[in-house]
């Protein structure tokens, strides 16, 4: 872990490595962002975006809750999702969970958490939704596993959901969303291959809110 006290000075140490490598990086950065991807991630310390991805500032949008979860009233969510997608115009939107992940695991012991109760509940709801697939997976371990990449997919379904994807997507083909689950025991990322396509047609049936 790093101490406190060496955070300032690490970061004296990173801003001469960015301008030793490229003069022009910071002032570059400073007029303008342009990124094409929106990543939203759990807030779990071992799930940085930008290191996991090998990306700079400047490259990476990025919202991080508790268990990557899209709730349509989070209006912290739902902003970030509007200005990446309706403003940067962001190419890629990609949710991404973790095995390991707490909330995960959390919402699949039968205890009252106070406050977390409401936002685990999005995690419960997807478990009812593929309970029987679930409940079929008798070892534990490979059950929450199954869990975390279901809810990775649930999450991509409410972006989809949002008008701000709907409209832009209907105008410009963009922007792509993707499910990516990350290891945090080995490191790795893992594209969950969802059917973007066929979500957003099964979506529009019910939720479409753009104009035709
Ligand atoms: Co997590």
């Amino acid at each position: 872990m790093t101490r406190y006290d060496e955070v300032f000075e690490n970061n004296r140490k990173w801003v001469e490595e960015h301008t030793h490598r490229d003069p022009n990086f910071f002032s570059r950065l400073a007029t303008s962002q342009d990124p094409d991807l929106l990543f939203i991630g759990c807030s779990d310390s071992r799930v940085p975006p930008n290191e996991i991805m090998g990306l700079d500032p400047g490259d990476v949008f990025v919202h991080r809750n508790v268990a990557n979860l899209v709730v349509s009233t989070d209006i912290n969510a739902q902003s970030v999702i509007e200005y990446a997608v309706g403003h940067l115009h962001v190419k890629h939107v990609i949710v991404c969970g973790h095995y390991g992940c707490g909330g995960v695991a959390a919402a699949m012991q039968p205890a009252d958490l106070g406050l977390l109760n409401g936002w685990l509940r999005e995690i419960r709801d997807v478990y009812r939704l593929y309970q029987g697939e679930l409940d079929a997976i008798e070892d534990p371990d490979a059950r929450y596993r199954r869990l975390v990449e279901l809810n990775i997919q649930e999450q991509c379904v409410n972006v989809i959901k949002t008008a701000v994807v709907q409209k832009q997507y209907v105008r410009t083909g963009h922007p792509i969303v993707h499910g990516w689950v990350y290891d945090v025991a080995n490191g790795l990322l893992r594209d969950l291959e969802i059917p973007f396509g066929e979500i957003l047609g099964e979506i529009q049936e019910i939720y479409r809110l753009e104009e035709t």
